[in-house]
């Protein structure tokens, strides 16, 4: 493979995933699920996203030295992602992602961090030239200095939605947000100095500069298994197609076109399309 070159620095989690009829609310319990388990983990998922759309891939990620580093790899390994810069952490298991999935695709997530917490700065070594995509699954520290370190394009994905310094809002050259994310970050966003993209779940995407609408994007129809991956596709993929200088509007189109995808097949990584998919759906 040798398309863009992008380098995530980012979490790698082992999803264990419970689909059942309806999401439980606080305080219910709802049975006569569904258990499997898939790789997952925002990072990984961007990773091996961008990697079977045409990417040269690298991953920076730390797992537990445990068996489920191996599940939470297997799918990166055979795609072929350069796991050179995944460390193995002795202190700390791999990350677990508890997911429900309703019979209607949507779910929620809680995260047990593990090895991906113990990701802090000083574990970072030296970025690889290109593209770099950061998400928040990991100590905001490490971000900082990830994006400190890249010369070339940088996509933040600011998910789960915390409060970030104002110069990561003024380097990255892509920010890409949810509808609840972007009302977390409020204006303070489009104050970034670079693109925005907003997925809009079913609607598709928006993509703003200062807040200016400079393209919008629907997903072909499709039927909806489970959401879990759907936004990370669109990441990689927004940041492979803007690498690959498509114009806005259909760089746009590719990646809700490949989140929609994404969001026909269960689980996180088994979902996540390869190029010659996404080009049969648009
Ligand atoms: O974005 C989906 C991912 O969020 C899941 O794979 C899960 O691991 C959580 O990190």
């Amino acid at each position: 493979m040798t398309g863009p070159a992008i380098t995530v620095v980012g979490s790698v989690n082992l999803d264990l995933v419970a689909t059942g009829k309806t999401l439980p609310a606080p305080g219910e319990t709802v049975t006569g699920a569904v258990l499997a388990r898939h790789p997952g983990g925002k990072g990984a998922n961007q990773a091996l996203a961008a990697q079977r759309l045409g990417a040269s891939v690298t991953l920076i990620a730390r797992v537990g030295d445990d068996a489920m580093a191996d599940e939470a790899l297997a799918l990166l390994t055979a795609a072929g992602v350069d796991l050179s810069g995944v460390a193995r952490d002795p202190g700390a298991p791999t990350g677990v992602a508890l997911i429900a999935v309703s019979e209607t695709g949507e779910n929620q997530i809680v995260v047990a961090s593990g090895a991906n917490a113990a990701f802090t700065p000083e574990r970072l070594g030296v970025l690889p030239a290109g593209a770099l995509i950061c998400q928040l699954e990991i100590p905001l520290a490490t971000v900082v200095k990830a994006v400190a370190q890249a010369e070339g394009f940088v996509c933040l994905n600011l998910a789960p939605a915390a409060a970030i310094p104002d110069a990561l809002f003024q380097r990255a050259d892509l920010i890409v947000v949810n509808e609840t994310e972007a009302a977390f970050y409020g204006e303070q966003i489009h104050r970034a100095r670079g693109l925005v993209a907003v997925t809009l779940g079913a609607r598709g995407a928006e993509l703003r500069r200062g807040g200016e609408l400079l393209a919008s994007a629907s997903p072909p129809k499709v039927e909806v298994v489970d959401t879990t991956g759907a936004g990370d596709t669109f990441v990689g993929a927004l940041t492979l197609a803007l690498l690959e200088e498509r114009p806005l509007g259909e760089a746009l189109a590719f990646a809700c076109a490949a989140g929609a995808l994404a969001a026909t097949r269960a689980g996180a990584q088994p979902s996540l399309p390869l190029r010659s998919e996404v080009e049969a759906l648009l």
